[in-house]
């Protein structure tokens, strides 16, 4: 027997205590409420204080597996999408393999930026293509407070900690889950959106050699990009899947900004109900954006089984990437 499809069990969420509003930022630069709010839909994000990416995973790894009754060593693949790593070696899903005890799973991670989560699921889905039953892990996880530049407030005030995920188990039906996908990367725009430059530091390097360790954002090129490439993304995987905006049920879209989400369901012609947002809560949670909402909209029942639901990120990169499921 050939298992060839895949499904998702279970969903789980897990980000820092501490919340940081948007007054509190008012009083560490010049800022407000009210333009934070109307430009992005962002009230409050989560920030770690001791946390770290790969701690938050563990958490959601952990939670994943009590909620299902797997044991650790039933695990066989754990994926870690994120851009703000605890090293650049060992990787944060390594961690979380060690921290769990999941002693049969590989893990490595991927860097997508905000498509994290969809260009995961990829991944995923073509790793579990095989002759027997297998599970994995895949994780979004963030700590994006270390990336920001705390006096910039053009780019500090949209970012927020987070990580969430899901417990994947291969399938023998065809029909399962998966429905169509469309990935795309556009090296060359990005520009646009860097974090976390690596310089070189050696005998040998030039002594000039400077590197900038935070976010540079050209916020209108990125907005630009977001609302032309996502829409034109979820319809191609829509015509793949000879569907319209009307089979979907949900859109679960990267959390970037409100009025990002706001233009792309203009331009799909579909209706807001169709997206829900919790940017207010979380700011952008870059690759966790997406498997918090999900984790919410289950848990909620927003979602339930049998609906189809296109995931879709967008961000550094450039990169855009969209899933379309039968959840
Ligand atoms: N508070 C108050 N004023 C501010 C702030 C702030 N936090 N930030 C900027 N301003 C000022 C600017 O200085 C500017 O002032 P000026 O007119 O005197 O020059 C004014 O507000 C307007 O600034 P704009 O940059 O034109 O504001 P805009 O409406 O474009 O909104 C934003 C900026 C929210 C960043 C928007 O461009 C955006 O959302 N871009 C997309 C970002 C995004 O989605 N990134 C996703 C990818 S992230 C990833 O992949 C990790």
């Amino acid at each position: 027997m050939t298992f060839e499809d895949f499904k998702i069990i279970q969903t789980a969420s897990s980000v820092p205590r501490r919340v940081v509003d948007n007054d509190e930022l008012s009083t560490m630069m010049t800022t407000s409420d009210e333009w934070i709010t109307q430009r992005t839909g962002i009230k409050r994000r989560h920030v770690a204080v001791q946390e770290t990416t790969s701690s938050l995973a563990t958490k959601v790894a952990a939670k994943l597996l009590a909620n299902s009754g797997l044991k650790p060593t039933d695990i066989d693949l754990i994926v870690v999408a994120t851009m703000s790593p605890d090293y650049l070696t060992p990787s944060t899903s390594a961690l979380v393999q060690g921290n769990l005890g999941a002693d049969q799973a590989i893990a490595f991670d991927i860097d997508a930026a905000c498509s994290g989560f969809v260009y995961g699921l990829k991944v995923v889905r073509q790793m579990l293509k095989a002759d027997r039953p297998m599970h994995a892990i895949l994780i979004g996880a963030e700590t994006l407070s270390k990336l920001v530049d705390w006096h910039d407030r053009t780019t500090s005030v949209l970012f927020g900690d987070g990580a969430a995920g899901v417990l994947i188990a291969n399938q023998p039906d065809h029909t399962a889950s998966f429905i169509s996908e469309d990935l795309k990367t556009l090296g060359k725009l990005g520009k646009y959106l860097t974090a976390g430059q690596v310089g070189v530091k050696s005998p040998f390097a030039a002594a000039e050699t400077t590197y900038s360790p935070f976010f540079k954002m050209n916020g209108h090129r990125v907005y630009g990009f977001a609302v032309k490439n996502v829409p034109e993304s979820i319809n191609r995987a829509l015509k793949q899947a000879n569907m319209t905006v009307e089979d979907v049920d949900c859109f679960v879209l990267h959390q970037a900004n409100k009025r990002i989400i706001e233009k792309i369901a203009d331009t799909l012609g579909a209706p807001m109900s169709k997206f829900p947002v919790n940017i207010h809560e979380y700011g952008n949670t870059s690759a966790a954006s997406e498997p918090i909402l999900l984790d919410e909209l289950v848990a909620n029942q927003t979602i339930k089984r049998g609906d189809v639901i296109a995931l879709s990120g967008f961000g550094g990169g450039l990169t855009v990437g969209t899933m379309i499921i039968r959840y």
